[in-house]
């Protein structure tokens, strides 16, 4: 109807707008400013109703001998639904909804006419909705259950991309939010897991749809499952609603929170204030519904939506809502444009009648009627909603998709057993490759045992026949061999210049070359420990561990072991073990066989239970290494659990080690070197992104392994660049700008020369490309979060793209000399991505893409020489081993299983 009408009716409402039911204030008394205008159409109503009346007074005489059909409506009934749904700690006390649902069931009168109906709303705890069963069924009600169901709700992925910018929580922008905005952000991306969920609107469609179909339904009450009805509550809404009801299809009922349910049982049952926000009763032919797109936690549930005729709902909110609007996030406002009716008819749809009360949340604190508490419950609500469903995803990692903290992340573990089964029938290749292995195995092992010396100081037990060892520092004569082949390590890890780069981003400066060269004839022990590079001590076991896993000799892993021990726990390393005489009975000494065996039972392992600490070490038990910031831990974090495995390491030290890494993990997300590195855009990020992914998996965080995991997506949109090339009809071709800006700044700060810029920039990118596959299969080997192989950014970056457009420049350039052994892994590793990822997914293009280049590189398990002169450091790129590869973000022996 026209506009003129809509003016009309509200200037008889004395203008008063506040009077609309989204201002909740309580006081509106609609029925009394009730229009004139309305009379004639209620005369003709009036008529109307009583031919029907005749009419249906006929036809019941009719019913009584005819059986009654289901198609008839006769209209009295009253159905009340309440929704029940999960609980939500914090804003709810745990238990609250089973409780409430209880009092209700118990004390709520049975009012005439009127059935009253339960739904259970996707309650996603099986005993909790099961208890809520069970009591429905004790008092003998009716219930409409909505399953919570697993794979629907994995449907719903995390909203990423509809912000200002690409990677937005890693944007100045967003770190500048305040703490509540972030909050509000982050609740954003939870839209669609959130609207699943809580069904919050979804619910009383259902209700409403239902109640619609019943044959005899005339108003349906779609009531929050913790709403309570009073008898002259009820005797006020259906008075009014008797009175009014032919005219309105839809009527608000305001809501009183209780502090204390059993207020209900002793005051008298008068009409209370009634600040908050309304339920709402449709008449069985009511056209509206609720706004299922509308999220819960977030203003006001979606209520003045339905109802919204003239305001916006941005200037309809109450205080709690507009103190949470602030600051008014963009990218939420089109919804509302969109939802808001336009051209609504003049007509006001809705009275507001009697009212209802809202039981107890358990928490008194927010349920006053101040300006902070309501605050506070807005604020709780976006914690609990997101609380629940972190838990939620949780729950499904650990029992649908059996997620386990054991199994290798980083190496597939039926690769490499195919692998080493391989190797013990003789298959010649990766005999090959296994020798380099199992010879540089030797080398670390003799060399590392120099480094080490026993430790008689020590007192022992005869019965432990076991010496115990530890770093060898006041012997000049046992550092040379280390000392000569650490040098090009340091050398080359100035090159990288850690302090500069996490300094800023911008500004690099030069001064740190110093900072960058410990002093080798230190003789404590931290000064040896701290002039180790954390990547070469992780290479070293790591190819200890496969040498061990391969061959099956033990001093390998013993070797691995004792530098985890001597390095990295301070503990004292283990000495030869043909000392130990296991079968040995020692008559004389009762005592000291009755400690060799513990309690009950002789110890199984060969090494003793208890390796004592060294307390000459650092006083600092757990250390953040000096190049934490270059180091990816994902192959070590593998050894280490291998080596738990055969029992080379203890259970203790396997937990310390856990500590250690979570020590880690804190420092990388709390440390402000450990946030700005996070946020930058290039590969820096990326590999703090694969540390946050191992070290949280390794310490069975499965909420921060999977936030990070889901979260590490965005970063695609920012870092790779389409660039469209109109000369290669539709090629595109995907650049990273920020590895040019990273190598420019370099070359700015005079780090490196502006003629290395091609090499430098090559370098980069391959880097970055290869922390992105080694997270793409991490997340493969894992399975519990989205394949990352097939994710699409908004603008369509995907790795496989950036991968191939990479490979491709690169390939073409004939980067053979030093280039082939990066491009090689990163091209199978790549490759073996595609190929699990096509095993779930349709059919594509990149098949055919891989078919013509595999062609262009030699077999996975083939060494490529480009100069006979250098041999060895060649092998060792091939296979995954050395400076040169491993600051190239090569892991070890990436042929057995990464690739
Ligand atoms: C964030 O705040 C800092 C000061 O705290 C300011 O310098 C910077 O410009 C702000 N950035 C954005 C994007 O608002
Ligand atoms: C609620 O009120 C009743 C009596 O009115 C009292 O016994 C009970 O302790 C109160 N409960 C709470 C949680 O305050
Ligand atoms: C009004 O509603 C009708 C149908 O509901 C629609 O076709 C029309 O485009 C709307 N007009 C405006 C101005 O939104
Ligand atoms: C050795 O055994 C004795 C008891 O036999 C015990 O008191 C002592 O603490 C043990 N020493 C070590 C280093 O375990
Ligand atoms: C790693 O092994 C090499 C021998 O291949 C050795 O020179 C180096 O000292 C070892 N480094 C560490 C930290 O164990
Ligand atoms: C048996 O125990 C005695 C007393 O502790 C000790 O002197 C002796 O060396 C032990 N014998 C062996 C074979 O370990």
């Amino acid at each position: 109807m026209s506009s003129m009408k809509r003016g009309y009716y509200f200037l008889r409402l004395n203008g008063s707008r506040n009077k609309l039911p989204c201002h909740y204030n309580g006081v509106g008394n609609l029925d009394r400013t009730f229009p004139v205008t309305m009379r004639k159409e209620r005369i003709i109503r009036f008529i109307l109703i009583l031919i029907s009346l005749a009419f249906m007074t006929v036809f019941m005489s009719h019913i009584r001998v005819l059986p009654i059909e289901p198609s008839f409506n006769s209209y009295e009934q009253i159905h009340i639904y309440r929704i029940i749904g999960n609980d939500l700690p914090p804003r709810h006390k745990v238990g609250q909804v089973l409780q409430n649902t209880r009092f209700i069931l118990e004390n709520e009168p049975d009012f005439p006419n009127t059935k009253k109906w339960w739904i259970i709303n996707r309650i996603v705890d099986n005993e909790y909705e099961n208890a809520i069963i069970d009591l429905l069924k004790q008092h003998k009600k009716d219930y409409i259950r909505i399953p919570f169901n697993v794979d629907e709700y994995l449907r719903a992925d995390f909203r990423l991309e509809d912000f200002p910018e690409p990677d937005f929580f890693h944007s100045y922008e967003f770190m500048n939010f305040t703490k509540v905005a972030k909050i509000r952000t982050i609740d954003y991306t939870y839209h669609d897991k959130n609207i699943y969920v809580m069904n919050n609107n979804g619910g009383r469609n259902v209700a409403l749809k239902h109640g619609q179909s019943q044959p005899n339904a005339r108003w349906i009450f779609p009531f929050d499952g913790n709403c309570f009805i009073t008898n002259s509550a009820f005797t006020e809404i259906t008075s009014q609603i008797e009175k009014w009801g032919k005219d309105y299809k839809y009527f608000v009922v305001p809501m009183a929170r209780l502090l204390n349910n059993s207020q209900l049982l002793s005051d008298s049952d008068q009409k209370p204030e009634t600040p908050e926000e309304p339920q709402i009763i449709f008449r069985h032919d009511a056209e509206e519904k609720y706004n299922e797109n509308m999220r819960y936690g977030r203003r006001s549930k979606g209520l003045c939506l339905i109802l919204n005729m003239i305001e916006s709902p941005m200037t309809g909110v109450p205080t709690p809502s507009r103190f949470i609007a602030r600051p008014v996030i963009p990218w939420e406002t089109n919804e509302n444009a969109q939802n808001t009716p336009s051209n609504y008819t003049s007509k006001s749809l809705y009275m507001k009648v009697g009212w209802v009360f809202r039981l107890f949340s358990g928490q008194a604190s927010q349920e006053l009627n101040q300006k902070e508490s309501g605050a506070l419950r807005a604020f709780n609500r976006l914690l609990a909603i997101q609380d629940l469903i972190d838990g939620i995803d949780e729950r499904i990692a650990r029992t649908h998709k059996n997620f386990n903290p054991d199994r290798l992340f980083l190496y597939d573990e039926n690769s490499l057993s195919n692998a080493r089964i391989k190797y013990w029938s003789g298959d010649e290749k990766i005999t090959r490759i296994v020798d380099v292995m199992l010879n540089r195995a030797d080398e670390i092992t003799s060399e590392v045992s120099d480094l080490h010396k026993v430790d008689d100081s020590l007192f022992l037990n005869t019965s432990i026949q076991i010496t115990f060892l530890k770093l060898n520092t006041d012997s000049e004569t046992n550092l040379p061999d280390g000392e000569s082949n650490e040098m090009p390590e340091l050398e080359s890890r100035s090159n990288e210049m850690p302090e500069l780069e996490s300094k800023s981003n911008e500004m690099p400066e030069l001064d740190g070359k110093s900072n960058e060269m410990p002093e080798l004839d230190g003789k404590s022990n931290e000064m040896l420990e701290s002039s180790i590079s954390t990547s070469q001590l992780f290479e070293n076991i790591t190819t200890l561990t496969l040498a061990q896993y391969f061959s099956g000799n033990f001093l390998y892993s013993r070797w691995a072991a004792n530098l985890i021990r001597t390095f990295l726990l301070s503990s004292y390393g283990i000495g030869e073990e043909d000392k130990i005489t296991l079968l040995e009975y020692n008559d004389t000494c009762l005592d000291c066989n009755v400690f060799d065996e513990g309690y009950g039972f002789p110890y199984l392992n060969k090494i003793p239970r208890t390796i004592p600490k060294n307390s000459e070490s650092s006083s600092v038990f757990y250390k953040i290494p000096k190049d934490i910031f270059e180091t990816d831990p994902s192959h070590f974090l593998d050894s280490c659990k291998l080596l738990y495995r055969i029992k080379a390491l203890t259970h203790r030290e396997f937990v310390e080690l856990q500590a250690l890494a979570s020590y880690w993990l804190e420092y990388l997300i709390s440390s402000p070197e450990g946030t700005s590195t996070g946020r930058k855009p290039d590969h820096r990020g990326t590999l703090y992104d694969l540390q946050i992914l191992s070290l949280s998996g390794f310490i069975d965080d499965v909420r921060l392994h999977l936030r990070v995991s889901n979260r590490l997506r965005m970063r695609i949109g920012k870092q790779f660049y389409i660039a469209r090339d109109v000369s290669l009809m539709n090629a595109a071709k995907i650049s990273q700008p920020y590895e040019m800006m990273y190598v420019k700044n370099m070359i700015r700060n005079k780090m490196i020369k502006p003629s290395a810029y091609e090499d430098e920039v090559f370098r980069y990118k391959s880097l970055n490309l290869h922390y992105w596959m080694l997270i793409t299969r991490i997340i493969q080997n894992v399975k519990v979060s989205n394949d990352l192989w097939l994710y699409k950014s908004k603008d369509g970056q995907k790795l496989s793209k950036a991968i191939m457009s990479h490979l491709n420049k690169y390939e073409v350039e004939g980067r053979k000399k030093h280039g082939l052994f990066l491009l090689k892994p990163l091209m199978y590793i790549a490759h073996k991505a595609h190929k699990i990822s096509s095993k779930f997914s349709q059919r594509n293009n990149e098949n055919e893409y891989f078919q013509r280049i595999l062609i262009k590189f030699s077999e996975k398990y083939s060494f490529d020489y480009s100069d006979e002169s250098e041999r060895r450091e060649n092998i060792d790129s091939n296979v995954g081993l050395g400076n040169r590869i491993r600051k190239n973000g090569v892991p070890p022996f990436w042929m057995f299983g990464i690739a």
